[in-house]
């Protein structure tokens, strides 16, 4: 073969496989690239013809041969994308997805129902115009006790079933203790709510280790036993009917005097007597009183200028009361079908 036959031939193959390649589908093109650039197709026949050609011709012959395999290469690997691109977008154009059909449903959580209690109560005062301020849960004897007027041996402190730490460390047993921390710290006027978790060594129906207060107190000049009324009564009607009223027992704690039991009207038979109120009329609701001026004077607050009252309550009785609730623990289990009827 002269130079000029494998040149034509040359350029011949490069037509033809050109032309191939456009007429073919996705499946047959790796058939062309074996035909025209496998080691036993066409291009590799033609230039066995090479034998004929001197020896310094051979070098140009091998550069048209490279050049052409390389464009057909690039050609080939080419049709090859576009062909699959097209096959997938076939695919996918084919696919039946209705994209009107509504989503899986979203789960929305709420906030737990001791949760939605202290917000309630919190709310109800902070309209009346009291800040909300937190304490530490781990406490020292000091603010849980000595500073709120139990001297030590003091028998209420035995009433505290408390979770002692260490010596003079232990966990809050009451939310009392926030009201000597915010009287080192502020002057009065002072008109404070505390919500937060206590523990006590107790566990039934109605007690679990761990529970929560909200304690509320109030510092001023001329504050009275009234107004602690005023306030607990507008309070217990909010939260439970405006229909319902309160009673005030005579009661003991060592950090007011004098203290007292409040009592709401039962909510459920509104005095009459039921199971919820064992047939008194009457549901105890919480703890209060004047602050005794011996919290006072360890906070140096002058006892002759300043009087004060306070109050506190336990959020799972009120909770358990309001939803008739017959088991504390279930606040605790979070068994989602208790849960989701709040
Ligand atoms: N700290 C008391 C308790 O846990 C409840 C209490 C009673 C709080 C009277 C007060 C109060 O602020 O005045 O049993």
């Amino acid at each position: 073969m002269s130079l000029e036959d494998i040149r034509n031939k040359l350029a011949e193959l490069e037509k033809q496989a050109l032309g191939e390649l456009e007429q073919a589908v996705k499946d047959n093109i790796e058939n062309i690239r074996v035909k025209y650039l496998g080691k036993k197709g066409e291009l590799t026949a033609i230039l066995r013809g090479m034998a004929d050609i001197a020896a310094a011709e051979r070098p140009l012959i091998g550069k048209l041969s490279n050049d052409i395999k390389t464009r057909l290469e690039e050609k080939i690997s080419g049709k090859f994308r576009e062909l699959k691109e097209k096959s997938e977008l076939t695919a996918l154009s084919n696919l039946q997805v209705d994209l009107t059909l509504p989503g899986d449903p979203v789960g929305f959580g709420h906030l737990h129902p001791i949760h939605q209690t202290i917000e309630e109560i919190v709310a109800i005062f902070t309209r009346l115009n009291f800040a909300v301020v937190e304490g530490p849960e781990i406490e020292t004897d000091y603010y849980n006790f000595e500073a709120l007027n139990f001297p030590p041996e003091h028998p209420a402190r035995d009433m505290q079933d408390t979770f002692f730490i260490e010596d003079k460390v232990l966990l809050r047993t009451h939310t009392s203790p926030v009201q000597v921390r915010v009287f080192e710290k502020q002057k009065p006027p002072v008109k404070i709510i505390v919500p937060g978790k206590v523990y006590r060594h107790d566990a039934d129906v109605s007690h679990s280790p761990m529970f929560h207060q909200v304690e509320g107190f109030l510092v001023d000049e001329g504050v009275t036993f009234a107004d602690l009324k005023g306030i607990l009564t507008a309070f217990i009607k909010e939260m439970f009917g405006e229909q319902l009223s309160t009673r005030f027992r005579p009661s003991f704690f060592p950090f007011t005097e004098p203290s007292a039991e409040v009592d709401m009207s039962c909510f459920a038979c509104k005095g009459a007597g039921c199971r919820v109120c064992k047939q008194s009329g009457w549901i105890e609701i919480l703890g209060a009183g004047m602050i005794d001026p011996a919290v006072f004077k360890h906070v140096k607050y002058d006892p002759e200028k300043y009087t004060g009252f306070a109050f506190g309550m336990g959020v799972e009785r009120i909770a358990m009361l309001k939803y008739a609730i017959d088991d504390i623990s279930l606040f605790y289990e979070n068994d989602l079908r208790f849960l989701k009827q709040f």
